[in-house]
């Protein structure tokens, strides 16, 4: 079966490549030229572990390609998966303008039938509304068109991972044969059959994954309840945060107990500086709103979100505290990225965060090991470091915005030595309070005894 796959960003690149890598034939089409110019030079428009190399091969292989001709892709294809965004509006609803427009361009331009496979992050009922779009638009042409929702789980960091071995496939269909058609594109994955890319400690021994047949809207339902839930469990470790740092009791030890509760789970009950990147703020935005539209009020993602936005507040407060005037004072800054492993700073808390220590005067000095150029784009005005050392170079605090795990095992005496004044705000509870007094700095982290 031949696969195009529209828009090169995070998940259209990881699912063109992955699925090239598993053996289909897939053309990759973005209607941004400049990305396609980068990708025919063989550069990567994003960071992710593994991909460079999968994305190299396949295209060596003559299995991968990439076009800027998004109709020429859309053509050639049997199955053609939409990857394109769906940013938040003002309202908090998904912009589904770049959906409409491929599903026009599907619906004009094709000649064969098309599985259509929307793979974005869309509110319920927007496969009903695909369909009838391509209906309309292509009332002319006569071709017959099949729609499933396939969404997509995986996390960036270890993108290529959860894409070849996720624990479930969900798939939303309305007919047998688009189900099918489904099985046979994910087979590989299904059964294990193909070679694994990834160098033998990254493979995971998980079970293959399992198939899950459902409804359209059951289907788009099913990520943003996901995302929601994981976003929940974020602010609720943070709320749990707040009340142990006002009782004198340690969060971290509280949410590892919690966590090993398997009806709890450990995943994603951390305490920090909230949820961040393209997927959560925008996906709990669009769950309230879709429920607001249907007639329930959400109140309880209302409140996740509120939780998540006075994260920035109460570490900003933290800082002031400490630091009392933040007008010119030096400010590095470890971290940037909405979390380690990616370069994405969408909605990242570094970036608000950012903004608001600007608007009180503060001079930032900023290091991340993948980050800096997508930052700069947005904050040419701060000065980008060479590397941690450099952060810490003549500054009146450093804070830790970002859980890469290097800055771990950074020689934190030398970090001392380099700073105006020792003094270290860890917004992910990166380090050992013990460890980090004992070796001279005034330090404060999130719900852990100061
Ligand atoms: N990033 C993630 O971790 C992640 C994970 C799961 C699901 N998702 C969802 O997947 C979707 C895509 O996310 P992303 O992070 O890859 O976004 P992105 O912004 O990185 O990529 C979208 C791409 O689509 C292209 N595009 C837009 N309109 C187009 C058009 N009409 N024709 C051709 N190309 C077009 C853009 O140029 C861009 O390259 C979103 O709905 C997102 O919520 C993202």
């Amino acid at each position: 079966m031949k696969l195009s796959v529209i828009g090169c960003g995070y998940v259209g690149l990881v699912t063109g490549a992955c699925l090239a890598e598993i053996g289909h034939h897939v053309v990759c089409a973005d209607n941004d030229q400049a990305r396609i110019k980068m990708l025919h030079a063989g550069k990567m428009p994003i960071y992710e572990e593994h991909l460079d190399g999968i994305v190299q091969r396949n295209v060596k292989a003559g299995r991968l390609t990439f076009t800027s001709d998004v109709a020429e892709a859309v053509r050639g294809g049997d199955a053609v998966f939409i990857c394109v965004g769906t940013p938040p509006l003002e309202t908090g609803d998904a912009d589904l303008s770049a959906i409409d427009n491929v599903a026009r361009l599907i619906a004009t331009e094709s000649r064969t039938p098309k599985l259509v496979v929307e793979k974005s992050t869309v509110p319920v009922q927007t496969g009903q509304q695909l369909k009838r779009a391509l209906a309309v638009y292509g009332r002319s042409g006569g071709v017959t068109f099949e729609v499933a929702s396939n969404p997509e789980f995986l996390r960036e960091g270890t993108a290529v991972l959860d894409f070849l071995y996720p624990d479930r496939i969900v798939v939303g269909v309305d007919s047998g044969q688009a189900e099918q058609q489904m099985r046979e594109i994910y087979k590989p994955i299904l059964v294990r059959s193909f070679t694994c890319p990834l160098p033998d400690g990254a493979r995971p021994k998980t079970p293959p994954p399992q198939f899950i047949v459902t409804t359209i809207n059951s289907a788009e339902l099913i990520k943003h309840a996901s995302n929601s839930f994981l976003a929940m469990k974020i602010s609720y470790a943070n709320m749990v945060a707040d009340l142990c740092e006002k009782m004198n009791a340690n969060v971290d030890e509280v949410t590892r107990a919690m966590g090993l509760d398997p009806r709890i789970g450990g995943a994603f009950l951390r305490a920090g500086l909230g949820f961040g990147g393209f997927c959560f703020p925008k996906d709990v935005q669009a769950f309230i709103r879709l429920a607001e539209r249907a007639g329930v009020d959400f109140r309880l993602l209302k409140e996740v979100e509120n939780v998540n936005k006075a994260r920035i507040d109460g570490f900003l407060e933290k800082t002031r505290r400490a630091l009392w005037v933040l007008k010119e004072k030096k400010i590095g800054m470890l971290g940037i990225a909405f979390k380690p492993y990616t370069d994405d700073v969408r909605f990242a808390p570094a970036m608000e965060l950012i903004r608001r220590l600007l608007a009180e005067g503060a001079k930032i000095q900023a290091y991340d090991p993948e980050a800096m150029e997508r930052a700069r784009a947005t904050y040419p005005e701060l000065r980008y470091c060479a590397d941690p050392h450099d952060t810490a170079s003549g500054a009146d605090a450093l804070l830790i915005v970002t859980e890469w795990p290097q800055f771990k095992s950074l020689d934190w005496k030398r970090m001392h030595a380099a700073m105006a004044r020792p003094l270290v705000l860890d917004g992910r509870n990166l380090l050992e309070p013990a460890r980090m007094r004992e070796l001279g700095f005034e330090y404060h982290s999130i719900g852990r005894p100061e």
